[in-house]
């Protein structure tokens, strides 16, 4: 059976979006782009310190809200970029307002070759199917493509 599937991610510089972007190509799953109420800096480096300070704190933000009924899907598919060994605010905030129905959830996770403990975060909001950890030297694709499609075709 074809699965009706919706792709959730928060991208700051585009690498996670071009994952979910593959992922829709493959499957045809919808996408929801999350974001942030107040945007981002622009500067990289000032984010990336701004951040660090933050570190653990497991920091809640507001995101712009989101009309989908997830209970209309059996597949939901959640990426994140790592921050600083978790996941982004904004896909925590989004976790933490549990509106998701509680069924196993596939997550795709870019990062730059430290995942930390974004896994195990994770597992505190939902039960994981199954993860893909998904590195990016800057904005170029370090995990080979041909791993990265295997892991969808086995979400279909
Ligand atoms: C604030 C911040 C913190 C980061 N912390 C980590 C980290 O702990 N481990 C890691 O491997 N990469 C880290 N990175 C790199 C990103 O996870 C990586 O570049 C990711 O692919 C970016 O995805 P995006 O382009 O969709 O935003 C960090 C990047 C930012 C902006």
């Amino acid at each position: 059976m074809q699965h009706k599937g919706i792709i959730i991610y928060y991208s700051y510089g585009g690498n996670t979006k071009q994952i979910a972007n593959m992922i829709k190509e493959q499957t045809n799953f919808e996408l929801l782009e999350l974001t942030p109420k107040v945007p981002y800096t622009t500067n990289y480096q000032q984010l990336v310190d701004d951040e660090e300070e933050k570190m653990n704190t497991k920091e809640i933000i507001e995101i712009n809200d989101i009309d989908i009924e997830f209970n209309d899907y059996d597949k939901i598919i959640i990426g994140t970029p790592v921050w600083w060994y978790s996941m982004s605010p904004v896909i925590r905030s989004f976790l933490e307002k549990k509106n998701l129905p509680n069924k196993k959830v596939d997550i795709f996770i870019t990062n730059g070759g430290w995942l930390g403990h974004t896994v195990e975060d994770f597992e505190e909001y939902l039960p994981i199917n199954s993860y893909i950890d998904i590195k990016f030297n800057g904005n170029d694709l370090e995990t080979p493509k041909e791993e990265i499609k295997n892991w969808i075709y086995k979400l279909q």
